[in-house]
């Protein structure tokens, strides 16, 4: 897919996973991309030539006003604070970023009169037990006690602010919903680039719980071209997308099909999580997207086989030793 030259694009995260790889895709679509993101472009990653990089925290909103000036066309808003470690390490700055930084980004985007499109997660649905989930479906979610709650629940009421943003004052707007992205560059803080970097660093395979849970892995690159999309097709505006591979995989084969494309001998450790994070912490049984909605409003489906994207995350891995070298955070 092409788009014309010179269109403005505010990544606000875009020095994160998904952003990053985002961004490379805008700049080489032709975009003048701006990056606001509270981490430093010297954190360990040099964005591509051109960029312009806003550091600033969403929750203020002088910086996404730098950020989000005239003339931009189009907003894909990243900004979060991801990751079960850090939903249970600080849910207030989890609801925080979701809640006050989309409420920011949305009123510049209103300023301006750019398009905003959010990135949200499987998680609004919670542990709704009818699998697969279609965009509209019901959110079953857990106590407000239990800290990851936090995420799916901010997300899910930022999702609030964008149709009502677009009720109230016709902004347009649009969601896609990631289901397990993975890739080069993520934290290994998650499933597949946890045991990725504990594999490649010679260390056992956790699985959580027997690894029966499932998992519809999503390769990044797919869901970078259904958020471009996203922010490009004159379907999309107004609607929430699921963005997510259809192929469910338990953990446990992923981490079997993991140790068999690094060729090493790799033990596999089972770990208990009632034990490792303690009982108020909650796994999700299964999680599959309905993505027909994406199909046919924005032609898109996950086009990369699980096989082929794990292979390519660890080809990345293999050839970047300072990610290698990184410390495993990871709570799942
Ligand atoms: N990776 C996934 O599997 C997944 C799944 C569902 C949804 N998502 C969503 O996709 C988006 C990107 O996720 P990711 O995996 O790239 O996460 P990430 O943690 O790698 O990137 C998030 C980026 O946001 C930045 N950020 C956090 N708080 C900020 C703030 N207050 N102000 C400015 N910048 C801030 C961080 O510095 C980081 O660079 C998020 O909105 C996330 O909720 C990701």
């Amino acid at each position: 897919m092409t788009v014309s030259a010179h269109r403005r694009a505010v990544v606000t995260g875009g020095g994160g996973f998904v952003g990053r790889h985002l961004v490379e895709r805008l700049v080489e679509e032709g975009y003048e991309v701006t990056v606001l993101d509270h981490a430093h472009p010297s954190d360990g990653h040099r964005p591509p030539e051109g960029v312009r990089w806003v550091s600033g925290d969403v929750r203020d909103p002088r910086d996404v006003a730098r950020a989000v000036r005239s003339g931009t066309d189009v907003v894909y808003h990243l900004a979060a604070i991801v990751g079960v470690d850090q939903y249970l390490a600080d849910p207030l700055a989890v609801i925080d970023v979701n809640f006050t930084g989309t409420r920011h980004v949305l009123e510049a985007a209103l300023r301006v009169e750019a398009r905003v499109v959010m990135t949200s997660t499987s998680e609004v649905f919670g542990k709704n037990p009818a699998v697969p989930w279609a965009e509209d479906d019901d959110r079953v979610l857990g106590s407000t006690s239990t800290a990851r709650w936090s995420y799916g629940t901010s997300k899910a009421l930022a999702e609030h602010l964008l149709f009502a943003f677009a009720d109230r004052y016709e902004l347009p707007v649009s969601i896609v919903r990631y289901f397990n992205a993975f890739g080069p560059g993520q934290r290994p803080a998650y499933l597949v680039s946890r045991l990725v970097h504990r594999a490649l660093n010679g260390r056992p395979l956790t699985v959580y719980d027997k690894g029966h849970q499932t998992r519809c892995l999503t390769y990044v690159g797919d869901a970078v071209e259904a958020t471009v999309l996203a922010g490009t097709a004159g379907s999309a505006v107004g609607e929430a997308f699921n963005v997510g591979s259809r192929h469910e995989s338990t953990v446990a084969e992923v981490a079997e099909l993991i140790g068999a494309l690094v060729e090493g001998d790799v033990p596999v450790l089972h770990v208990d999580t009632g034990t490792s994070l303690g009982a108020s912490y909650e796994d999700l049984g299964r999680r599959i997207p309905d993505t027909g909605k994406a199909l046919r409003l924005l032609g898109w489906e996950c086009r990369t086989p699980l096989r082929e994207g794990l292979a390519k995350t660890i080809a990345w891995a293999r050839s970047t030793p300072s990610w290698l070298a990184l410390r495993d955070t990871g709570a799942v």
